[in-house]
């Protein structure tokens, strides 16, 4: 298969681009198109082959289900059973935007959607093009990150070509995606509701609207314990050279493994001195600066042809819960 790329204007995209898209998407064709977070690969929800064409280009598990994106909150009723009071407050104040709602499911969407499961996952992205794209094919989009499964999601087109180039049919090229990490995905089907995977959106934020829910833990104690316990939920958005996190700034690691002969990637969130021959990128240290850069960053260290690359691990406080969630994982062995 040949895959088509499509270059569009992130803030006015192509009325053409968009309709050319929204075609192979109605015959059940697999389209990229960014959002504010990353890029997608969307397919009609309802369209049951087209969705197993994802699972299939993406190499993803059967059980591990898609989030459906539609273009208002409207769509996203006609997809559940049930619409609580908290989903239409949390719909209200962050629709557009980076937050999933878990919800019992339609019988309509089919099975291969949910992974089997009686719940989907909702959203409705905030980028003009994939909100151009929703209301031009008129459809629900199952749209997991653009990425071979395990990988690291795709702030680019060119992220996502070099994952899927001949795997799906094409990429809608709006350059960089501002937000830079996932959505958070929330329960609403638990009370308290749950986050199932920390994102863009924080659970203070989330709080705010809804009051008390369940929240995933932050601190270092955590997280080494969890370490120690490989493949208790197995390595994701990694990188495919060796990864591992410090807790300092990294420069003695570095320098240890440099002294071993090792060519060495370090990425870390504040300059420190001169360390001698290194692959170093200092990220901002403020989260919403790091989290638009740390896949694209990733990305880079990973084509540098590394045998190692060093992360200094950001505090264990709230306002970085999503960045370590995802460095966490992608150190797993
Ligand atoms: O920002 C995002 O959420 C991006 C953009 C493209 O929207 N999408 C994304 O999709 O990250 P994906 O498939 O890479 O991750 C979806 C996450 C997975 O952890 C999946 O297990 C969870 O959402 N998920 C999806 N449906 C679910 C459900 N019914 N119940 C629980 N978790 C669900
Ligand atoms: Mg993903």
């Amino acid at each position: 298969m040949q895959t088509l790329v499509l270059p569009v204007n992130p803030a006015a995209p192509q009325a053409e681009a968009i309709a050319q898209a929204a075609d192979i998407l109605k015959r059940g064709g697999l389209v990229a198109f960014p959002t504010e977070t990353v890029y997608g690969l969307g397919a009609d929800a309802l369209d049951a082959p087209a969705v197993e064409r994802v699972f299939a280009a993406k190499g993803r598990p059967a059980q591990n289900p898609l989030i459906v994106h539609v273009a208002a909150a409207p769509a996203a009723r006609d997809l559940v059973t049930q619409w609580p009071e908290n989903a239409d407050r949390l719909a209200g104040r962050f629709w557009p935007g980076a937050l999933t709602l878990v919800l019992p499911k339609a019988p309509r969407i089919p099975d291969i959607v949910t992974g089997g499961g009686d719940t989907v996952a909702v959203r409705v992205p905030a980028h003009a093009v994939a909100l151009a794209l929703l209301r031009a094919a008129r459809l629900a989009l199952a749209a997991p990150s653009a990425n071979r499964s395990t990988r690291l999601s795709p702030t680019r087109a060119e992220h996502v070509l070099a994952d899927l180039d001949g795997r799906i049919d094409l990429v809608l090229d709006a350059g960089a995606t501002p937000g830079g990490l996932e959505s958070t995905v929330l329960d609403l089907t638990t009370s308290p509701p749950r986050i199932l995977r920390p994102g863009l959106l924080s659970p203070a934020q989330i709080e705010a609207v809804i009051g008390p829910i369940l929240r995933p833990k932050v601190k270092t104690e955590d997280l080494a314990t969890e370490h120690r316990s490989p493949g208790l939920l197995g390595r994701h958005y990694a990188p495919r050279t060796p990864m591992e996190l410090v807790a300092d700034h990294g420069l003695k690691r570095v320098q240890d493994l440099l002294r071993q002969g090792l060519r060495v990637g370090w990425l870390t969130w504040k300059v420190e001195e001169e360390t001698g021959p290194v692959f170093r990128m200092v990220l901002p240290n403020e989260p919403r600066g790091y989290a638009a850069q740390l896949y694209a960053a990733l990305h880079s260290l990973d084509a540098a042809g590394l045998d190692r690359i060093v992360v200094a691990l950001p505090p264990d406080t709230e306002d970085w819960l999503a960045i370590r969630d995802r460095l966490q994982r992608a150190a797993r062995e």
